[in-house]
C-alpha cells in the first residue's frame, strides 16, 4: 500500500483543535459511527467529567533529573503509557486507515490494538510494523463468536502474523443505535453474522466458561476489556486473564454505565497488582493520563482522539495526537514532582473533601 505523508492542517496544536477540525471535515455518517455514543451520551460525558473531577496534589522540590515517560507492558517497552484503542473501520476516517494508525503508534513507540472489525486485513497491519524493534505492544481485539473454531482460527492468524496478545471485549453482547455506512468490508471477521434478534444474541453471548476456555487454549495471552466491577476483575484474573481493561466502551454500549475513572481505583484495589490494569474512556489530556496512572492503571487506551488525528492528517495526524499526549504527560509529571512513572502513586490524588461533599448533598436534597 502506498502511503503519502500528509502535513497537518494549519492551526491544529492541541486535541480540542483536532476534534473540531475532524468534526468539520468528516462525513456526518462516519462521524456518527466513529465518534458517537449510545443513548443520550450520559456515560460518554460522565467519562470526561470524572477525569475532570479528579484533582492532583503536586509534590515540590523533588529531583526531576532524567525526566522520563517510559514504561513497559507485558514484556514490551514503550516511550509512554499510551495505546491506540481498537476502533473499527478506520477507513471511514482516512485512506491510511489501520496501517496509518499502526505506523504512527510504532513511530511514537506507543501501543496499538487492531479492532477485529478493522477495514484492513490483520496481516497487512502486522506486516507494516511487527519487525520494528522499538514499537510498543501490538494486540488484536476480538469478540467472542458463537463458533469456537472461528475464535481459534482468528487467534492463530493473530499469533502467526506477530500480534502479542488478544483483547477480548466483553461489554458488547447487545448494542443498538449504531448504523454503519454502507459498502464496508471487514476482512478479519468470520462469516458475517446474520441479522440477529436480542434473544439469539443473548443465547450466543459468552460467559466465564468461554473466557476460561480462551485463556487456556489461545496461543497468546488474553486481555479482558470492558470491566467495571471489582468482582468481575477478580473473576477474569482467576480465569487466566493476562491484563484487565477498565472500560465502558467509550459510552457506546450501556448508556448510564459508571465512569471509568470512578471504578478504576476500586478495580485496582481488587486486583492488588496481580495483573496489569489499563483504562480507557474520555482521556483527553496528559493530566488525565497522569490521573489514570495515579489511580492504578499501568497504561491508557486512546480511542476518539486517534480518529480525529487520522481524519485530519492520516498517519501523521495520529502520530501528532500521541505526541501531544506524551508531551503533556511529561509536563504534568514534572509539575507533580515525578521524574518517572514508578514515582506516580495514589497520594498524587486529592482526597474527596468530605465536608464539601456533604454540603453538596445538603443543597441537592
Ligand atoms: C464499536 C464496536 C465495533 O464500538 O466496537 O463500534
Amino acid at each position: 500500500m502506498k502511503m503519502e505523508v500528509q502535513s497537518l492542517p494549519a492551526g491544529i496544536a492541541n486535541l480540542a483543535q483536532h476534534e473540531q477540525r475532524a468534526r468539520e471535515t468528516l462525513d456526518p455518517a462516519a462521524w456518527a459511527y466513529l465518534c458517537g455514543a449510545a443513548g443520550r451520551g450520559i456515560t460518554e460525558r460522565a467519562n470526561r467529567a470524572a477525569w475532570e473531577s479528579v484533582t492532583l496534589v503536586p509534590r515540590v522540590l523533588a529531583s526531576l533529573e532524567g525526566l522520563d515517560t517510559r514504561t513497559q507492558l507485558l514484556g514490551r517497552a514503550m516511550a509512554s503509557p499510551l495505546i491506540a484503542a481498537p476502533v473499527a473501520f478506520q477507513q471511514l476516517a482516512h485512506r491510511d486507515a489501520e496501517v496509518g494508525t499502526a505506523l504512527a503508534a510504532a513511530a511514537q513507540e506507543a501501543g496499538m490494538v487492531l479492532s477485529q472489525q478493522a477495514s484492513t486485513p490483520l496481516e497487512a497491519v502486522a506486516d507494516a510494523v511487527a519487525a520494528d524493534s522499538r514499537r510498543g505492544p501490538l494486540w488484536l481485539q476480538m469478540y467472542w463468536q458463537a463458533d469456537r473454531s472461528a475464535v481459534a482460527a482468528l487467534a492463530d492468524r493473530a499469533r502467526a502474523s506477530g500480534y502479542e496478545a488478544l483483547v477480548l471485549t466483553v461489554d458488547s453482547t447487545v448494542r443498538s443505535g449504531f448504523h454503519l455506512p454502507a459498502g464496508l468490508v471487514a476482512p478479519n471477521m468470520p462469516a458475517a453474522p446474520a441479522a440477529q434478534d436480542l434473544r439469539s444474541l443473548c443465547a450466543a453471548a459468552p460467559t466465564w466458561h468461554e473466557l476460561e476456555w480462551l485463556c487456556a487454549n489461545a496461543p497468546l495471552p488474553v486481555i479482558v476489556k470492558g470491566i467495571l466491577h471489582p468482582d468481575d476483575a477478580r473473576h477474569a484474573r482467576a480465569c487466566g486473564a493476562a491484563a484487565i481493561v477498565v472500560s465502558n466502551h467509550g459510552g457506546r454500549t450501556l448508556d448510564g454505565a459508571a465512569a471509568t475513572a470512578t471504578m478504576l481505583p476500586r478495580v485496582a484495589e481488587a486486583l492488588d497488582g496481580a495483573v496489569p490494569l489499563l483504562v480507557d474512556g474520555g482521556i483527553r489530556s496528559g493530566t488525565d493520563v497522569l490521573k489514570a496512572l495515579a489511580l492504578g492503571a499501568r497504561a491508557v487506551m486512546i480511542g476518539r482522539p486517534i480518529v480525529w488525528g487520522l481524519t485530519n492528517a492520516g498517519a501523521r495526524g495520529v502520530a501528532h495526537v500521541l505526541r501531544l499526549l506524551r508531551d503533556e504527560l511529561e509536563i504534568a509529571m514534572a509539575q507533580c514532582g515525578c521524574a518517572n512513572l514508578a514515582r506516580v502513586h495514589g497520594d498524587l490524588i486529592a482526597p474527596i473533601d468530605a465536608s464539601a461533599q456533604s454540603l453538596r448533598n445538603e443543597r441537592t436534597t
